[in-house]
């Protein structure tokens, strides 16, 4: 019974940490990056500012990624995308972080922003999404 309590202390420890530092969930189930955290800085932001994003994670395969796609959209409206290139081969088990700058919108709404690793230019392996409020 103690041991129990004690393991569900440090899972809601472990989760509270997270939440502290990370923000976001997958959008793809199926990806070979699992992201172990995933970093804006600031959040949130405010109109306008410069976000710098840290997407920390590991690879479980060999894969190539061509570009990162940065796609966001104001209130549920239509995407606008922006492309990174990356052009690198990673291996199975390698750690990596992806870090970028982008601009935190300035129209008030509700900003959903998709950060997709792909193997080609529209074609996504993993995928993470996250959102942030501009008053
Ligand atoms: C987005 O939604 C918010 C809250 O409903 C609203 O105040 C804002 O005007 C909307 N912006 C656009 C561009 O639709």
């Amino acid at each position: 019974m103690k041991t129990i309590i004690l393991v569900a202390f440090l899972i809601v420890l472990s989760s509270a940490e997270l939440n502290e530092y990370g923000v976001g969930q997958s959008c793809d189930s199926n990806s070979p990056f699992a992201v172990t955290n995933f970093v804006v800085d600031p959040y949130p932001p405010t109109a306008g500012v410069q976000m710098n994003i840290n997407m920390y994670g590991s690879f479980s395969k060999d894969v190539y990624i061509s570009d990162i796609s940065v796609r966001t959209r104001l209130n549920g409206s239509s995407w606008s995308t922006k492309y990174i290139d990356v052009g690198q081969t990673f291996k199975y088990a390698q750690v990596y972080t992806f870090a970028f700058p982008m601009t935190a919108g300035s129209t008030s709404g509700l900003y959903e922003t998709q950060v997709r690793l792909e193997s080609k230019e529209g074609s996504a392996v993993s995928c993470w999404d996250f959102s942030y409020h501009i008053a």
